[in-house]
């Protein structure tokens, strides 16, 4: 069976964390491509003379060009600039639309078959501009959100209530920006609902931080944005369209009538597998939960109207 092939376009903080995961859990041979010159394929020099220490054998090389990217399975895009502190990740977005532009008409003329997992932000955009640029089927395309941000939220239960990670499953939907809906209902240790095992002021608490997570990690970097668990989480997601596992994870996705949005991506839970967004699946919201997932679609509606695609 010949490898998979999945290419990681900028190699920054993200997309070189992102290239070592994958490499690590061997997914497939990797491809590194950057604007910047050297940037890549000393990035990718580094990984491949990491291999014989950790044991892979997925290959991993750098490029500026988009033909050494061709027939890839699977097209993680993290290009773009980051946040700076006191900046939202609405701010990047006149800079970023224009970055992906570039970076999907690049990928899609050499891999039309491939998925596309976008990284870059502001997010649920991003994902929108992917799918209107590449022409891909909607499936195709998904965003990183819940994966990462539901990551944190369970980072912090496990941190607070002093129980294995591998223990606490965390829901978080909506939109990719301080609207995201964390769902403390859908939150359990074991099958525990944390709301038996904390009290309210306390879920209140690690609710609110797990919004504001990604600025909390901007404000103490001072330059850059978060990259080990974004790159994991996306990683994460990659792992499930290669190995086919049908995992559960809440995404950015095109909803076309689900949750009551139609002909946008937005975060809710997936089936993930080798079809990419097989399936959504849609799950009971009480109404203050249906209020603040209904805010957090508005949110990325009007950035989306502003754009004008
Ligand atoms: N084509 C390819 N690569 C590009 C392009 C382009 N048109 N424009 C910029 N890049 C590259 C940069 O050269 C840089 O190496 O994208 C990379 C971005 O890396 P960092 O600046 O380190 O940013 P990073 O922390 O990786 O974040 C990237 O992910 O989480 C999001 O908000 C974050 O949008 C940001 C993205």
């Amino acid at each position: 069976m010949s490898r998979k092939k999945i290419t990681v376009v900028g190699a920054g903080h993200v997309g070189a964390h992102t290239a070592l995961w994958i490499a690590l859990k061997e997914l497939g041979d990797v491809v590194l491509l950057d604007i910047v010159e050297g940037v890549p394929q000393g990035k990718s020099l580094d990984l491949m003379e990491a291999s014989p220490i950790e044991g892979f054998d997925s290959l991993v090389v750098g490029t500026n060009d988009y033909k050494a990217t061709a027939n890839s399975d699977v097209v993680i895009i993290t290009a773009g600039i980051p946040r700076k502190p006191g900046m939202s990740r609405s701010d990047l977005i006149a800079t970023n639309v224009g970055i992906l532009k570039n970076v999907v008409e690049g990928v899609v003329k050499h891999s039309p078959n491939a998925h596309l997992l976008i990284v870059t932000n502001p997010l649920d955009v991003m994902v929108y501009a992917a799918w209107k640029h590449s022409g891909l089927a909607p499936k195709k395309i998904m965003g990183l959100s819940g994966a990462l941000d539901g990551g944190r939220l369970r980072a912090f239960i496990a941190m607070e209530l002093g129980v294995s990670m591998e223990d606490v499953h965390a829901m978080v939907i909506g939109g990719h920006a301080d609207e995201m809906v964390p769902l403390k209902r859908y939150s359990t240790v074991s099958g525990i609902p944390i709301t038996q095992l904390l009290p309210p002021e306390k879920i209140d608490a690690i609710m609110g931080r797990t919004k504001k997570a990604g600025g909390e990690i901007v404000a103490l970097l001072k330059t850059g944005s978060a990259y080990c668990a974004p790159s994991a989480a996306i990683a994460e997601m990659c792992e499930a369209i290669i190995r086919d596992k049908k995992r559960v994870i809440p995404c950015a996705a095109y909803c076309d009538g689900q949750y009551g949005v139609k002909g946008m991506f937005i975060g809710v839970p997936v089936v993930i597998g080798a079809g990419g967004a097989e399936r959504i699946i849609e799950i009971e919201l009480d109404a203050g939960e249906k209020k603040a997932f209904e805010d957090s679609v508005k949110a990325v509606k009007g950035l989306i109207d502003e754009l004008k695609f």
